[in-house]
């Protein structure tokens, strides 16, 4: 074995470039596949370009590959790199060295907010500001960073060179109370002699259309950008440019730019490259606004970008207007590159769906009319100059179809969609002989990655609001798929700023809406504290990143959030429902029958379509389904009681078990019959309280049985809504219905997941019958059963230190493989079917312990069920058990 270093993949808190928030990073990296892994390695912490470290610290073999920094407090705005080394077969082997750089310090208190005066009324929109600085340097610099961020969304701009291409930043904080800030490397872009930087500001999800209403001003009226520029010279000496007073801003081409309804440009406006020097409509020096209550810090997460570029599948001319299908429901922008007479106009169209004729639909997503029309149409106005590329910015939305306005009068040179998303690590894989289950899970993909943009979103093309239950119900599955832990501990920063001191949470984070009269409708129905199974987000989340990335402090960042919601349920617990009548039970005291709750939401046949959109929201908020509610209050204070002990909180571990107890006992004397059966047979309510332990031991198998029971009288079909149906395989195949789960599966007819492959849909639908959204990731929850049972990949403690395979060897597929990311490195599984049983191929990461299990009768060549494995790749061959056996438990 050579001794080359196995370590790879260093990252820096977490992200593999420079900008660092933390002033204590973690350095972590993944062991190469199938290296040896040493007993322990050092890390070295140096500053940029010394040869002595200032820091050394040292990991050992059995804790993730992860060391935190403990040496002297970094400066700010430094470079350092760093490298881990260790002795491998007596040779001293050392990483490749990873850089980054410490940032400025907070934004708010190095620059001023500046921009032009909004004078705009409320309800209209403002036009997108130009905003530039010109300075003259003695000399190129040999390090130059450009920090920014805005009250709005902005791109920036030096000497003519664009900076921040298409993306979507700041991303969607609580912006009343922070902003985030990223860093630019701008060194190449700045000379010696006249320089000019430039900001492009638009209103963003702070002034522009937000939420399920396309309600303006959520977070202000005034629009504003904040930059600092740091320059270092080779003397050594720093000079700094701050947005201050001595800014001009105008206007320019792009006109307006809104989050929902799209942009306008029109190129005959000067302006384009405004920081080469065309002049700006309207120029003045701009204004300082006041220092605002927000905080202004550097990222912690992904950016948003544009992560890919796809081409049309198909353009068909329809009349005057051209429409073209991507092939792929997808999130971002559509760019043109045409050319035309100037002045000639175009309007792109965006839909997820086309009617018979062809046409795109503008007409699925407004609930019965609930919710009101805010279509995404881009407008464009040409200067006639040769090719012109239009490219929409600080708009994002969801769309397969774009149709094509005012086309036949240009030449239409290019069609683009540029697909915008966190720009996440997706490493997650699945594959099979099943080509629909493979297009399930391409589907769930593409959802994840459309809605995993500036927060978790329920869907990109209506509200694209935070909906923490969303969150809740696919946060375990997206793990499988991609590195969240970064983005998804980010978002619940904004779940927890936004928690009332009651220890309420509202179902949308960050808030997307303020009381206006189009509210008004609803305004008393929801109380807005909470409902069950969406703010649940804040005990469910937490846990579930402690459990895949192993990671201690997201509990210990959200406890006191955590505990406070958990005592607001109980003091919600302690209201009674008007309709209950005479002495209250003891139980009842633990029993959540006040509040608005979604209820399970979306099961079968209780779409939210249809005349009765309003009836069910106002059914909803007179009649809480306590069943759900008090389910997730025990689960809260379970969680609460875990992370204790996780946390080392002896005694509030205890308290919250005992919480948990009394709230378990009061469930099943509300909710079960003496015998331990739910009163209420769906499967919903048999999957949840058989989820999170709430059926008595003893009547666990029976309610189990009677959930097969339930689907196979369904004709075996799901019949779960929002909450549970993530839940449904892995409690079927938890009590021995691994068949009838893959059944569900490979179920075709609706409801079903293939269900929805069947129909055509290239992404998760909201619904099972395909009503409303076209892309919301929460009924693609399955995918968690597809890694951890079909595939068989399972942490077995916290964060992959431990790991067994365990495969769903069945005769109904011929091959199954899937690889996810861990800590460590990946870990795969792969499963072929063979004449005498099947054949294994694993891949296990550097670093742990992992056995293989096989069960349901079959055994390993040697007799064994179960094999400790080495690391790195290796095979294995199963012989066939009596099959028929797992058939008879049904
Ligand atoms: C969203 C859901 C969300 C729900 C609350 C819908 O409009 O799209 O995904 O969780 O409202 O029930």
């Amino acid at each position: 074995m050579s001794s080359i270093a196995p370590f790879i993949n260093l990252r820096t808190s977490g992200l593999g470039y420079q900008l660092l928030a933390d002033s204590v990073p973690e350095l972590s990296w993944e062991f190469a596949t199938g290296a040896e892994a040493p007993d322990r390695a050092v890390v070295e912490v140096y500053h940029a370009g010394a040869s002595v470290p200032m820091w050394q610290g040292t990991w050992r073999v059995g804790t993730q590959p992860a060391v935190r920094y403990a040496g002297p407090p970094l400066e700010r705005s430094a470079a350092y790199t760093w490298r881990v080394g260790a002795t491998v077969r007596d040779t001293q082997v050392w990483s490749a060295a990873a850089s980054f750089e410490t940032h400025p310090g907070p934004l708010h208190e190095l620059a001023e907010w500046i921009g032009l005066q909004v004078t705009e009324p409320a309800d209209a929109p403002t036009p997108v500001q130009y905003l530039r600085r010109t300075f003259d340097l003695e000399a190129a610099p040999v390090r130059a960073r450009l920090y920014a961020s805005a009250r709005g969304w902005y791109g920036l701009a030096v000497n003519g060179g664009d900076v921040t291409g298409v993306r979507i930043t700041p991303r969607f904080t609580a912006y009343d109370q922070r902003l985030e800030y990223e860093g630019y490397d701008v060194t190449d872009e700045l000379v010696a002699g006249s320089n000019t930087i430039g900001i492009e500001l638009a209103e963003g999800r702070y002034r522009g259309r937000n939420g399920a209403f396309g309600q303006r001003n959520t977070y202000g009226q005034q629009i504003a950008a904040i930059a600092y520029l740091l320059i270092e010279f080779e003397s050594g000496r720093r000079e700094i440019i701050t947005t201050d007073a001595a800014w001009e801003g105008g206007y320019g081409p792009r006109r307006f730019a809104d989050p929902q309804e799209g942009v306008t440009i029109d190129a005959r406006i000067s302006g384009a490259q405004f920081t080469a020097g065309t002049a700006l409509a309207d120029a003045r020096p701009v204004e300082v606004f006041p220092r605002g209550a927000e905080r202004v810090e550097a990222a912690r997460s992904e950016p948003v970008v544009v992560v890919d570029v796809l081409e049309p599948a198909r353009t068909t001319t329809i009349g005057d207007r051209i429409v073209v299908d991507f092939g792929q429901n997808l999130v971002g922008v559509a760019r043109l590159t045409v050319a035309g007479p100037a002045g000639a106009t175009l309007a792109v169209y965006h839909s997820e769906l086309v009617d018979e004729a062809g046409r795109i639909r503008t007409d699925y997503l407004l609930g019965d009319g609930v919710l009101p029309a805010v279509p995404a149409i881009d407008r464009y106005v040409l200067a006639g100059e040769g090719s012109e590329i239009l490219e929409p910015r600080y708009t994002i939305r969801g769309f397969r179809y774009i149709e094509i306005e005012g086309a036949l009068q240009v030449d239409l040179e290019r069609i683009e969609a540029l697909v915008v998303q966190a720009d996440l690590r997706y490493d997650g894989e699945f594959s099979s002989s099943h080509s629909g289950l493979n297009q399930l899970h391409d589907n769930i993909v593409w959802s994840m990655r459309g809605n995993f943009t500036d927060v978790p979103t329920d869907c990109p093309t209506r509200e694209r609001s935070g909906w923490t239950g969303d969150a809740q119900v696919f946060a375990p599955a997206a793990t499988y798929l991609a590195d969240v832990s970064l983005f998804l501990r980010d978002w619940l920063r904004d779940v927890v700023l936004q928690q009332s001191e009651d220890g309420a949470l509202g179902d949308v984070a960050p808030r997307d809406s303020r009381p206006l009269p189009e509210l008004s409708q609803f305004a008393g129905l929801m109380d807005g504290k909470g409902s069950a199974g969406w703010a649940d987000a804040i005990t469910m989340v937490p846990w579930t990143l402690y459990q895949r990335y192993g990671c201690t402090d997201v509990l210990a960042e959200n406890w006191d959030a955590m505990v406070a919601w958990v005592q607001f349920c109980l003091r919600r617990a302690a209201d009674r429902h008007p309709s209950r009548t005479g002495d209250p039970l003891p139980h009842e005291r633990y029993v959540v029958d006040t509040g608005f709750h979604w209820g399970e939401w979306l099961e079968p046949g209780n779409e939210f379509d249809g005349p009765e959109a309003a009836q069910m929201i106002l059914n909803l908020a007179n009649n809480p389904d306590a069943e759900v509610a008090t389910a997730y209050f025990a689960h809260s204070a379970r969680l609460v009681a875990e992370a204790a002990a996780v946390l080392g909180k002896a005694q509030s571990a205890q308290e919250y078990a005992e919480l948990h107890e009394q709230i378990r006992a009061a469930y099943q004397a509300e909710f079960l019959d003496p015998d331990g059966m739910p009163r209420t047979l769906t499967q919903a309510k048999l999957v949840r309280p058989l989820t999170f332990g709430l059926i008595p031991e003893h009547a666990r198998q029976r309610v189990a049985d009677r959930l097969a029971d339930l689907v196979v009288a369904d004709g075996t079909r799901l019949a779960t809504g929002f909450l549970s149906t993530g839940y449904l395989l892995p409690c079927l195949s938890a009590w021995g219905y691994d068949d009838l789960a893959l059944d569900l599966l490979l179920q075709e007819e609706r409801p079903s997941w293939l269900g929805q492959v069947a129909q055509g849909a290239t992404t998760m639908l909201e619904s099972w019958n395909g009503v409303g959204s076209q892309n919301h990731y929460a009924l693609g929850a399955v995918a968690r059963w597809m890694y951890e049972n079909l595939a068989g990949l399972r942490a077995v403690t916290p964060g992959w230190q431990q790991i067994e395979i365990r495969p769903m060897l069945t005769h109904r597929l011929e091959h199954v493989s899937a690889r996810t990311m861990t800590p460590y490195g990946p870990l795969s599984s792969a499963w072929q079917r063979s004449e005498s049983g099947w054949e294994l191929e694993v891949t296990v990461p550097t670093g742990v312990e992992a056995r293989i299990a096989v069960d349901g009768g079959n055994v390993l060549e040697d007799g064994a069920r179960i094999v400790a494995l080495p690391c790195g790749t290796s095979t294995w061959r199963v012989r066939s058990g009596p099959v028929e056996v797992l058939a008879d438990t049904l």
